[in-house]
This record gives structure tokens, C-alpha cells and sequence, in this order.
């Protein structure tokens, strides 16, 4: 059953320059324990995809259209009042960069210690010894409590986050890039750590990322984002083995695989484009090396491939994308 569903999403920011199209259509279910990837480069749409299900965008933004159902509930329609037993409580998040967030001159033990009593009413002592369940449970050493943050190295204090957003014992996990910055033997762990929290807690997990190869280890399911829509969504065993859509191919060419050295790898020429004016018809048109004349004229709707996931090109039966 899905805890989670989010449907038809719209999310604009209002700026001078015009309207910001961050999140345009977007709909994808996370079931129970499971751990949902949301992959695509920088200025797709995932942090705006992200603090809309937490409820914590900026007042520039303005939701358009769409539903996000947790446990029978909109949380786009509930007051505020409402929406405040739900995050953190229910649905937490890691932030992107959270790891250089934390105050440096308070210990880190402390700054769990605040979060707990903010959201819980329980007594300090109690919230002490659950901090120190918590640095169990994420592989941090109960003896550093006391320590301040630059004792700490980068996957340490990703860790003291997690801790923290572990700790009103959530049903759904959001982290937004948590392994961008770090090398690449500590992303593997911090991306380990999450599988074991899922096994562990049951919980239920919404990754995102804008690198493709590290949330194949992990993930049961995938939606690739591009320009503020769902280009393709599907099983992860899917998606590696059969991409359908250039994009995604491109995004898998464009990582190394683990244990092949001479492997040439592919660069996506330009970057997304701006989001006031996307591109007319599909939206990666101007970057696609496959487009043709109807691709630059009509938008490619997202279809149900064989009941084996979604994709949005209109060459998708055509394209002969090897990996
Ligand atoms: N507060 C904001 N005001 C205006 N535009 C924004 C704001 N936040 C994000 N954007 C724009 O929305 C788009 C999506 O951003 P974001 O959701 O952060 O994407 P991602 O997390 O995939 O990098 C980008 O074009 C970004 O510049
Ligand atoms: S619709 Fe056209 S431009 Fe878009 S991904 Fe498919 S082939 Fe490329
Ligand atoms: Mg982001």
C-alpha cells in the first residue's frame, strides 16, 4: 500500500523575471518501506518537490495544482496546526547541505537534544538517553555526545543529521542529496546506513539525488526529473537495464561503472534550462541528440510502458538506448 502519493503536482515560484515552472505535473507513489529515488541534474525540481510534501516552501511560491495524500490525508489542504503533528513527527527530512548547517559552538548531543524537546514533550534526561539510541542507531559512537562539530568529519555530521531527523521515530524519510560533497567510499556508507534504517525501522524513504550511480545500490524504484516534470519512473532493475528515454540513458552513460576502467564516458552537452520560458514540445529537445522535427513541436506525454513503468518520449519504442 502506499503511504504516499502525490498527484498532478504544480509548484511556481512568483519572481520579477516571471514565473518559475519548479514542479509542473508531477505524480509518483511511495510505498511502504520502500526506498524511492528522485534522480535528475541541479534546477530539476527535486528540492521544491521535496519541501512541498514538508510544507516549507517560501512565501514566493504558489501551489498550482495537486494532491500529496499521506495516510488518507491531503497535507495541501490541512491547517497549519494539522500539518505540525505530521512534519518531523511522521515525515522528516534531511536538508540539502545540512552537514555544514549545525551551530559550531554548541555540542552536537545538545543540538539533537533541542530538536527532540522542540517537537516532543518529554523531559531532558529522557531526550539524553534517546540521543543516545539515535548515535547507535546511525553508527556514530555514544563517547562523542559532547563534541562539537568540527570534531566531526562530513559523513559524521551527515549522520548527526540523520540522527536528528530519526528522532521523533518518523514513517517517512526525506533526504535531499545527502551524500553530495562527500567522497566516494563515505557516500557508500551514508547510502548503506539508509538501506539498514529502512530494514531496521520499516521506514520508508524519499531519496534525492542528481547522481544516478550511487542510488542504484539502494533504491527499489526511480522517477528521472527533468525541467520540473517525470521523464521516466520505473524499477530500478528496469530502468539500468532497459532505459527508455534518452535522458536517462545519457545519465547512466554518464557515470562510471563500478569495476570497468576503460569505459568511455558520455558528458550531456548544456545544462537544464530556465524554467520561466521552458523549451516548447519536450523540454530536453534542445540538449537531445535524438530529437526530431515533432520534439521541438509537441510535448511528449508520459506513457505506460507494459505495465513496466512511464516514460515521456516520443521516440521511446523507437530508440535502440544499449547499456
Ligand atoms: N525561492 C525560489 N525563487 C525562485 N526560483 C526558485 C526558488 N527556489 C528554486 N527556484 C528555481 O526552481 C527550479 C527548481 O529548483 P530546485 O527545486 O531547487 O531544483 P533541484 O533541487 O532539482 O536542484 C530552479 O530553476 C530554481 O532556480
Ligand atoms: S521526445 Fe524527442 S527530444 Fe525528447 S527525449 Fe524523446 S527524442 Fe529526445
Ligand atoms: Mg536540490
Amino acid at each position: 500500500m502506499s503511504i504516499l502519493e502525490v498527484n498532478n503536482l504544480r509548484v511556481y515560484y512568483d519572481t520579477m523575471r516571471g514565473e518559475v515552472k519548479a514542479v509542473d505535473g508531477v505524480s509518483f507513489k511511495l510505498e511502504k518501506g520502500e526506498i524511492f529515488s528522485i534522480v535528475g541534474e541541479s534546477g530539476c525540481g527535486k528540492t521544491t518537490t521535496s519541501n512541498t510534501i514538508m510544507r516549507i516552501l517560501p512565501p514566493e511560491a504558489v501551489i498550482k495544482s495537486g494532491s500529496i495524500t499521506f495516510d488518507g490525508i491531503n497535507l495541501l489542504e490541512i491547517p497549519e496546526k494539522e500539518m505540525k503533528k505530521i512534519r518531523w513527527k511522521r515525515i522528516a527530512m534531511v536538508f540539502q547541505n545540512a552537514m555544514n548547517a549545525l551551530n559550531p559552538v554548541k555540542n552536537v548531543g545538545s543540538q539533537i537534544v533541542d530538536a527532540i524537546t522542540t517537537h516532543l514533550n518529554i523531559p531532558e534526561a529522557e531526550a539524553w538517553r534517546k540521543v543516545k539510541e539515535l548515535f547507535e542507531l546511525v553508527g556514530l559512537d555514544p563517547s562523542r555526545l559532547k563534541d562539537y562539530p568540527h570534531e566531526f568529519s562530513g559523513g559524521m555530521r551527515q549522520r548527526v543529521f540523520i540522527a536528528m531527523a530519526l528522532s521523533c521515530d518518523p514513517e517517512i524519510l526525506i533526504a535531499d542529496e545527502p551524500t553530495t560533497g562527500l567522497d566516494v567510499i563515505v557516500q557508500r556508507n551514508i547510502l548503506n546506513l539508509l538501506r539498514d534504517l529502512r530494514k531496521k525501522l520499516g521506514l520508508s524513504i524519499i531519496l534525492i539525488t542528481h547522481d544516478l550511480a550511487a542510488v542504484a545500490q539502494v533504491s527499489d524504484k526511480i522517477a528521472i526529473m527533468y525541467a520540473g516534470k517525470i521523464v521516466e519512473y520505473g524499477n530500478i532493475y528496469d530502468i539500468f537495464t532497459r532505459p527508455r528515454h534518452p535522458y536517462t540513458y545519457l545519465l547512466i552513460k554518464s557515470f562510471p561503472k563500478i569495476g570497468s576502467k576503460k569505459e568511455r564516458l558520455v558528458t550531456i552537452k548544456g545544462s537544464p534550462p530556465s524554467l520561466i520560458n521552458p523549451p516548447k514540445g519536450c523540454r530536453f529537445h534542445p540538449r537531445c541528440p535524438y530529437a526530431i522535427e515533432k520534439c521541438r513541436i509537441e510535448e511528449p506525454p508520459l506513457v505506460n510502458i507494459n505495465n513496466k513503468g512511464l516514460v515521456a518520449c516520443h521516440l521511446y519504442d523507437q530508440l535502440n538506448l544499449v547499456i
